[in-house]
């Protein structure tokens, strides 16, 4: 049988291997004697929502690998799901890991302060989009939902762990990358990016990608964070800490406006305990605390983020293309 691989798979095994089979097997199968063959790649074929799989040519929704039959006569490709240069994947690897593991504590942080829902409502408003067929990028948990009751929503997210509590939100939910959007041109009434595109490594690609995607006339909008501020100073870095950027914010200004799109800040103002939930959430905590076991990256986030002032103004900036 003839396997072909892209991406990060082809630069581990090859772009085209022959396998024999000796009979008729499922493709969980198929993944589980590519992982004894090829180990160097266990860790990606071990994951098949890394990747899309077709068979002569065909797409193989995910929840049918389980049980489509493959041969020898058969040609098996892997797409990756997540598009981008060898630095850009790994970079989403480590997103996506991230978020996998973060669907609970977003779900409690969310239940508590409806944090993302107010931030939504607010970026709904500036794009001025009131209803219709939407592609929500980095849908998370889908919460875009509890502020667009009765729009059609197709969800898009890197993570699965997030995708899991979206399904029974929105209207349709799918694995895949904002980089490479698996749809045609002017598909959509409006493309919406709450909290999500300063996370996207390439997201001038992401935002050439929406654009292609939404019809004539509609709109390609989002929200991005800029800081925690206190008195005007940014909050973390007065206690000795930095919020790594994926995406800076300060390059989505410049990227939005060459695009022609307009931009404005909003601001909201909690308790210091919202920060520290916010940063409790195992992807937030990465942004402060690269590298180290989540278990660590908590503890210092409750020992350091307790010297942060009471009163915190919670910077953001909505765009609208
Ligand atoms: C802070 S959450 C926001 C989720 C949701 N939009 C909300 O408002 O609650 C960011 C989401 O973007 C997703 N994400 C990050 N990079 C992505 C990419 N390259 N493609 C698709 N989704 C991505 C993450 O997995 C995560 O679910």
């Amino acid at each position: 049988m003839k396997i072909k691989f892209i991406g990060l798979l082809a630069s581990k095994i090859g772009k085209e291997v022959e396998i024999e089979l000796s009979k008729e097997i499922t493709l969980t199968e198929l993944i589980e004697e590519l992982v004894r063959r090829f180990p160097q790649a266990k860790d990606e074929l071990s994951d098949p929502h890394f990747y899309n799989f077709s068979v002569n040519g065909v797409l193989i929704k995910h929840d049918d690998v389980p049980k489509t039959r493959v041969s020898n006569n058969d040609t098996v490709v892997f797409i990756p799901a997540i598009a981008g240069g060898s630095k850009s994947v790994k970079v989403k690897g480590v997103i996506k890991k991230n978020f996998d593991e973060s669907s609970t504590t977003y779900t409690m942080f969310e239940e508590k302060y409806g944090f993302f829902t107010s931030l939504a409502k607010d970026m709904v408003e500036f794009a001025n989009f009131k209803k219709g067929f939407c592609l929500d990028v980095g849908c998370g948990t889908g919460i875009l939902r509890n502020v667009l009751p009765d729009s059609e929503i197709v969800g898009l997210d890197i993570s699965i762990g997030m995708l899991k509590e979206a399904r029974d939100k929105l209207d349709h939910v799918l694995a895949g990358d904002a980089e490479h959007l698996p749809f045609k041109d002017d598909s959509f009434d409006a493309v919406l990016f709450n909290a999500s595109i300063f996370l996207i490594p390439n997201a001038d690609l992401a935002l050439k990608e929406s654009l292609r995607v939404v019809r004539d006339g509609g709109v390609v909008a989002g929200s991005y964070l800029v800081g925690f501020y206190h008195n005007g100073r940014n909050a973390l870095e007065t206690i000795g800490l930095k919020h790594r950027e994926v995406f800076p914010s300060k390059k989505l200004d410049e990227l939005v406006e060459e695009m022609g799109g307009e931009i404005e800040p909003f601001s909201y103002s909690g308790h210091r305990d919202v920060a520290l939930d916010f940063y409790s959430v195992p992807a937030m905590s990465n942004a402060l605390f690269p590298g180290l076991s989540y278990e660590e990256r908590l503890r210092l986030v409750r020992e350091k983020l307790s010297e942060l002032p009471d009163e915190i103004e919670f910077v953001w900036k909505m765009f609208r293309i």
